[in-house]
């Protein structure tokens, strides 16, 4: 057997064991429900050897889509005392428990590649034909209720709904947000080596937003106005943008029209005009902005990239961009580090403030693609792959050694290699 089929049979096995019954957990014990954004990738995963176990990953995922069109970040289909916090503290009792906040919606450009490798055909159409009404529901729910001041450029209120949770992006925005004072006991610690997850400090916070949800009874309009943590995320942004577009496509290809689509291009043609607001004529490069102080938020991370995934750069902040990356390729061993390793934030093995992932790198690898910069691309791939193939299936890589941390046997590490790296 090649190198590449052992590594894709040991995706194929970490995707089994992680199977928790139609989902699957990014990994046992640190995370043991459905996360959103991993579950969508997870998918890309089941697809290479196992398309209606594909389907229903993300048929699951859509089974807990709340009324209001809302996919959330966290599905707690079966309890656990391993994860907090849990269904509890959040206090959403809708039919499939859930958290009160969504994830970075890439799941419509997940549908676009099933659909594109789908051998049953007729599973397919009929799977996308009953999923799109969903998409389109919580795609405008995205544009609705989190950008209700029509700008293009949507909100996010909570650190953990950017799904790069622990980013020093957020430090200045988070750190107006005050601590809870009750008591509680974290369990990732029980799990994973305190030097690689965020400090108490922040976890306080995240827990006040979480509170204040509750309190507001999910409700947007008063969450949008009372909210003390509000960021258009661009990592958030592009990858609704680039899903947007591609649920348009989708759209026409199974000849579904109407009002919620029209709506729909009107939001994308928005952001493209807007997407200007968050590039940095200083740094040359995008950057999040905190709408409270109204001001970019600092620290440069790899969520910056992600604008030319869903073709936001234009050709000379493209240009920018790519030299950036060299810069960034060059400055770690293992690249693309999560926060420039010449920031002073930069921690190689802490979570989001410097390590690699592998779901970002294909999507930036992506990105660099679609703009023509396809050597760019290409160095990318082959760093990623160095690095899986020393490292194996952790949840994130220290940008310096390549060390596996935070969850090991991950599903989304698994799936993304199936995916992209090997070639059984
Ligand atoms: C966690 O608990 O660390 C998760 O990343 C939240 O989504």
């Amino acid at each position: 057997m090649s190198e590449d089929q052992q590594l894709f049979k040991a995706g194929q096995a970490i995707l089994n064991k992680n199977d928790f019954g139609g989902y699957t957990v990014p990994t046992q014990g640190l995370y043991p429900f459905q996360w959103n954004w991993d579950s969508a990738i997870t998918a890309l995963g089941w697809m290479k050897f196992n398309e209606p176990r594909a389907w229903q990953e993300l048929n699951v995922l859509m089974s807990g889509q709340w009324d209001d069109g809302m996919v959330p970040h966290i599905l707690f289909h079966k309890d656990s005392d391993t994860y907090f916090p849990g269904p509890d503290v959040w206090g959403a009792d809708k039919k499939v428990k859930s958290t009160s906040i969504s994830q970075p919606p890439v799941l419509s450009s997940v549908v676009k590649i099933l659909c594109e490798q789908a051998k049953d055909t007729q599973l397919r159409d009929q799977t996308v034909m009953a999923m799109l009404p969903g998409l389109i529901r919580s795609h405008l729910w995205w544009y609705r209720d989190r950008d209700p001041e029509n700008t293009g450029l949507v909100v996010s209120y909570h650190p953990w709904e950017s799904g790069m949770d622990n980013s020093p992006a957020w430090d200045e925005a988070l750190e107006r947000v005050p601590k809870v004072t009750w008591e509680y006991q974290r369990r990732d610690l029980n799990h994973i080596d305190a030097s690689e997850r965020p400090h108490k400090e922040q976890y306080d916070r995240y827990l006040y937003l979480v509170d204040l949800f509750k309190h507001k009874q999910f409700q947007s309009p008063d969450i949008y106005r009372d909210c003390p943590y509000k960021v258009n995320d661009v990592s958030l942004i592009s990858i609704l943008h680039r899903a947007t577009l591609d649920l348009i496509d989708l759209c026409e290809q199974f000849n579904v029209t109407g009002q919620g689509v029209d709506q729909l291009k009107a939001r994308a043609t928005l952001t493209a005009h807007n997407m200007h607001q968050l590039w940095s004529e200083k740094t040359h490069f995008f950057h999040s902005k905190d709408l409270i102080s109204n001001t970019l938020c600092r620290v440069k991370t790899n969520a910056g990239f992600l604008p030319l995934l869903a073709g936001l750069a234009n050709k000379a902040q493209a240009q920018h961009l790519a030299k950036e990356a060299q810069t960034w390729m060059a400055a770690s061993k293992y690249a693309i580090a999560s926060t420039d390793p010449r920031e002073p934030q930069y921690e190689p093995q802490r979570y989001w403030r410097g390590p690699v992932w592998l779901h970002i790198n294909w999507m930036i690898a992506l990105g660099f693609e679609r703009s023509g910069y396809r050597d760019v691309a290409e160095q990318i791939h082959n760093k990623t792959d160095m690095l899986f193939r020393e490292f194996k299936f952790f949840e994130y890589f220290n940008a310096d050694t390549g060390a596996g941390c935070g969850g090991n046997d991950f599903s989304w590490t698994a799936a993304i290699a199936m995916h992209w790296l090997l070639k059984p």
